[in-house]
């Protein structure tokens, strides 16, 4: 196991009805606030209004900034700063998904800083400052609600890129899996994938003695497995779609990395495909991660052994170790495939025109990826395998 430290400043507030705790822990952040939120699913689902009548409870003044897309633009970004700066905005509160959290830390990181917000996603700077913000979250997938990144796309120059500081961890977050009720089912799809992707990337490490770890990532990923295929029966299923949008927020909130190296290959390569095809990230994530696994399960075949038999249940017994690790991927496709997610590239109208261009942006800083170090040729082998 590696030395690590570990910091995770948000208050998670979980449960039935916590939306009514709303205003009491906005209210020491100040009285101007941005909403931002997406498309429109929290006005039809009535929580817009239970939120304007919290803010309005503790006397805040509401500025708005709606239409955050998925994928979140940074033209949308600029907007909020904009609005921020214009407004004197004291605190921002994200209502949404991922993609309306991720641009609501952009904006709180962009506000005070005098350059271009993107700089922060490029690497030119390092972010200093932030406004504080909070969250109401709705889809149980990406962790934003308890971590410190955000993924903005540059819808221009089709770049999509990430950002990550403990300045723009939410002050609070609150979780209500009633919230997530109305989420479609594809949406749904999406999230389990994520979840469970996010794991894979902390999981499939070459660190040795990090049981604990280890184990923490295979009982996420069976509670995810097994609530994921109660909530697609059932949207509405209470201790589904809690179980399932508690372990979004633990696949990501930085529990299962302590101590690992992990390898974050994959996400890098569905950003890429995501920048140019503006597909949802789940089903991106969906179709990379079977083939990321077959090309690299060599590297450490104990590993995913040990993911076959411990999250998969596959017998052991009369079949070599490649046989298990390969039946453990395999289950993993299945998996996919049997709760909707798509399996390759071209099922969702995506040839082989710009993999390489997909390549080489996937490795513009270097090789990526820990379990096995991916240069331009390797990530264009796993983009042709998902064709
Ligand atoms: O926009 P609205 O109308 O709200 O509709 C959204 C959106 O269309 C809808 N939705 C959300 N909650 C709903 C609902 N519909 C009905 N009922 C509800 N309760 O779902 C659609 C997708 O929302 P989005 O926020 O885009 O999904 P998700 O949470 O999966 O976020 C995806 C974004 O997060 C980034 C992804 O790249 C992508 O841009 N990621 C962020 C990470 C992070 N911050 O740590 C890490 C991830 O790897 C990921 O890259």
């Amino acid at each position: 196991m590696n030395s690590f430290q570990l910091y995770n400043p948000t208050r998670l507030l979980f449960g039935k009805g916590t939306v009514s705790q709303l205003g009491e822990h906005v209210k020491p952040y100040g009285k101007r606030i941005l909403l931002v939120y997406g498309g429109g699913s929290i006005k039809r689902s009535g929580l817009y209004d239970e939120v304007i009548a919290q803010l309005n409870g503790i006397g805040a003044e509401v500025f708005e900034l709606p239409g955050v897309e998925p994928n979140p633009r940074l033209a949308t970004v600029h907007k909020g700063i904009e609005r921020c700066r214009r407004e004197k905005v004291d605190f921002i509160l994200a209502v949404g998904g991922g993609s309306v959290i991720d641009a609501a830390k952009a904006i709180a990181a962009g506000v005070p800083y005098e350059g271009d917000v993107w700089d922060f996603c490029v690497r030119k700077a390092v972010i200093q400052e932030a406004l504080p913000l909070g969250t109401v979250l709705t889809l149980a997938a990406t962790g934003s609600e308890m971590n410190g990144n955000a993924v903005i796309s540059d819808w221009e120059k089709k770049l999509k890129r990430g950002m990550g500081s403990k300045l723009i961890y939410p002050k609070f977050s609150i979780l209500d899996p009633q919230l997530t009720f109305t989420v479609p089912r594809d949406q749904t799809v999406n999230g389990i994938v994520d979840m469970m992707s996010y794991v894979f990337e902390q999981y499939f490490s070459l660190t040795t003695d990090t049981p604990l770890q280890e184990r923490f990532a295979e009982s996420i990923l069976q509670t995810v497995i097994e609530n994921g295929e109660l909530a697609l029966k059932d949207g509405t299923n209470y201790a589904a779609r809690a179980n399932l949008m508690l372990c979004g927020t633990y696949a990501l909130n930085g529990t299962l990395p302590i101590g690992v190296e992990t390898d974050w290959a994959t996400h890098a390569i569905e950003h890429e495909v995501s920048a140019i095809y503006d597909i949802a990230h789940g089903a991106g994530l969906a179709i990379i991660f079977p083939n990321w696994m077959k090309y690299v399960y060599k590297e450490r075949v104990d590993r995913f052994v040990q993911y076959a038999v411990r999250v998969w249940n596959v017998d052991p017994r009369g079949k070599s170790d490649d046989e298990v690790a390969l039946a453990g991927i395999e289950a993993t496709r299945a998996y996919f495939t049997r709760i909707g997610a798509p399996a390759t590239l071209g099922q969702l109208g995506i040839g082989g025109e710009m993999l390489d261009r997909m390549a080489e942006e996937a490795v513009r800083f270097g090789p990526i990826g820990n379990f096995k170090k991916l240069e331009k040729d390797d990530v264009r082998t796993i983009l042709e395998m998902c064709l």
